[in-house]
């Protein structure tokens, strides 16, 4: 029962409003008991020291008088009991209204480290936890803003830096004016570039700025799309590619250009970080209602350390190695990861260490 008001704001105010008229009634009961006596007391030396004919004369006079007076002293002291009774209720609602509402400024000029104290479990209390949390979101995404914009300048003036230190070596003639000059040149532009368009793609689809179409699709017809565009990179490392598939695979739910650019992303990386002369295997099985489509490569791996880093934005496990082999900006598996949610899948990596390789997984719905 005191949980049920604890837990209610309705209940409470209908409980402070029974309050009152029990007060009111304490107080005119209280009243009459004491009032009443008085004025009777009154009323009868009034009669002693007057004339009996006079007294007899003013009596109705003198007890609508005294009826009056009790009135007024009731009138007086219940309101002054609900007048204190209603302020301290009425606190106890608006406080932590006005509370919220001086927090919401705050909020609004950027303090975003704002919270409410949380009092009780009624209404107000869960609207108070709820304002907590929303604060918490646009803590964490405002930090995520300022995290996202220090980042991409430190990506953005690597390259910058090096176009401008070749020109000014070319300008001084301290750098030869070589083919391999102007090539380094050209491939940091290029970086540049791969960047932008990368940081772009990355935007939109964490903006769901794009339209999925679902439609059932052949698993193996997906495989066999990406494993065909990327065969000149297989060749040119000597990597072998092995493909395990059932034959009597069901259909998943997706949309093929973005499976497509998922599985295209990791066979990418598994030719990216795995030696010459390695092997890369394209699987994928039925597990309860959805399917799991794994790449697995014998290359460098990723130290257990890294493993549940490497799908946040531009984290490299090793930045000079991958920045000096033309390696990438560290957008790939992000992208990857909002695509793969975005279906309702899910996406993992997995690696015994370095130089172990390692297995990149992600899920797809089955086509009903
Ligand atoms: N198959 C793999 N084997 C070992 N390390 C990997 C593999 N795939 C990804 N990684 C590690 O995870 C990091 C992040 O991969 P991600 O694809 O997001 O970025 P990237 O390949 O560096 O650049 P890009 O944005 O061009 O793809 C890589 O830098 C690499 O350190
Ligand atoms: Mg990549």
């Amino acid at each position: 029962m005191t949980n049920y008001f604890r837990r209610h704001l309705g209940a409470k105010l209908l409980l402070s409003y029974l309050v009152i008229i029990v007060v009111g009634v304490t107080v005119l009961i209280l009243a009459s008991q004491f009032v009443l006596p008085a004025a009777f007391n009154r009323h009868m030396n009034g009669m002693m020291g007057g004339g009996m004919g006079m007294a007899m004369g003013n009596q109705g006079l003198d007890n609508s008088g005294q009826m009056a007076q009790l009135y007024v002293d009731f009138r007086a002291s219940f309101k002054i009991v609900a007048v204190v009774l209603s302020l301290y209720l009425s606190r106890s609602v608006i406080a932590p209204v006005h509370a919220m509402s001086l927090a919401t400024e705050r909020i609004a000029d950027g303090r975003y480290d704002e919270r409410v104290q949380v009092q009780g479990a009624d209404e107000l209390a869960q609207l108070a936890s709820r304002f907590n949390q929303m604060a918490e979101k646009l803590d964490q995404t405002e930090s995520m803003r300022r995290r996202l914009i220090g980042d991409v300048s430190h990506e953005l003036r690597t390259p910058l830096t090096a176009i401008k230190g070749s020109m000014e070596g070319l300008m001084d003639g301290i750098l030869p004016a070589t083919n391999e000059t102007y090539q380094q040149i050209h491939v940091e532009a290029d970086r540049l570039n791969r960047l932008v368009d990368d940081l772009q793609e990355l935007s939109r689809v964490e903006a769901r700025a794009y339209e999925l179409d679902l439609r059932p699709l052949d698993v193996s017809s997906i495989i066999r799309t990406v494993t065909k565009r990327l065969t000149p990179q297989f060749q040119m490392k000597r990597i072998s590619l092995d493909l395990e598939l059932a034959s009597d695979f069901p259909r998943v739910f997706a949309d093929e250009d973005r499976t497509v650019q998922v599985l295209t992303n990791l066979t990418g990386n598994a030719l990216q970080y795995t030696p010459e002369g390695g092997r890369i295997t394209i699987s994928a099985k039925r597990l309860h209602s959805e399917v799991q489509i794994s790449v697995r490569d014998t290359g460098i791996g990723i130290p257990s350390e890294h493993l549940s880093h490497i799908f946040d934005r531009f984290y490299r496990v090793d930045k000079s190695r991958s920045r000096h082999a033309g390696g990438g900006s560290g957008i790939g598996l992000t992208i990857a990861r909002a695509l793969v949610e975005a279906h309702g899948g899910r996406i993992w990596a997995e690696s015994a260490g370095t130089e172990q390789g390692s297995i990149f997984t992600f899920t797809l719905p089955i086509a009903k």
